[in-house]
């Protein structure tokens, strides 16, 4: 059925994909979430998204949120932006950010995708410095 498909999706994706809430509760993730930021899945679940990021978003994304909510202004959704996620053991890498809104049960949801630009940041680097 549709539900063991849409299983198989979040199992299998390259990216990152983790729901939270309306106040940025965390209710979804998938593996590739789990490896990425290096905590087991059921870690997740229940926490603020602000977890995992460094500071000054870790303070203000609740703030980032509740100015969504109330003015309607989208600074990253249907647009995405490259910010910086912070791993279980502290350390810093950069990311690509895309965030959709939905609604279930009449509550708003927002699902994040996250794709590591580490590598890609690295590669970069080694090019210009072997210029
Ligand atoms: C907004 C950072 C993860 C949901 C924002 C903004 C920043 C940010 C900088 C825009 C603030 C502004 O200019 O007003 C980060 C960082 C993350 C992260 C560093 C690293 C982990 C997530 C995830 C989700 C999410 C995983 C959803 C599951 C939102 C929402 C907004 C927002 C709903 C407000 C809507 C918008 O501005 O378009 N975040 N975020 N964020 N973020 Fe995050």
């Amino acid at each position: 059925g549709q539900a063991r498909k849409l299983q198989a999706i979040l199992e299998s994706a390259v990216d990152a994909i983790i729901t939270i809430d309306g106040r940025g509760t965390i209710t979804t993730v998938n593996p590739a979430a789990a490896r990425l930021f290096d905590y087991p899945q059921d870690a997740f679940i229940g926490q603020n998204v602000h977890f995992l990021m460094p500071e000054p978003y870790h303070s203000a994304h609740d703030g980032y949120i509740a100015n969504y909510r109330r003015t309607g202004a989208a600074k990253i959704i249907g647009i995405g932006r490259e910010v910086t996620g912070r791993r279980r053991d502290g350390s810093l890498f950069p990311m690509h950010l895309a965030v959709s809104e939905f609604e279930m049960d009449g509550r708003v949801h927002f699902t994040g995708i996250i794709h590591d630009l580490s590598a890609q940041k690295a590669t970069e680097q080694a090019l210009r410095q072997a210029q």
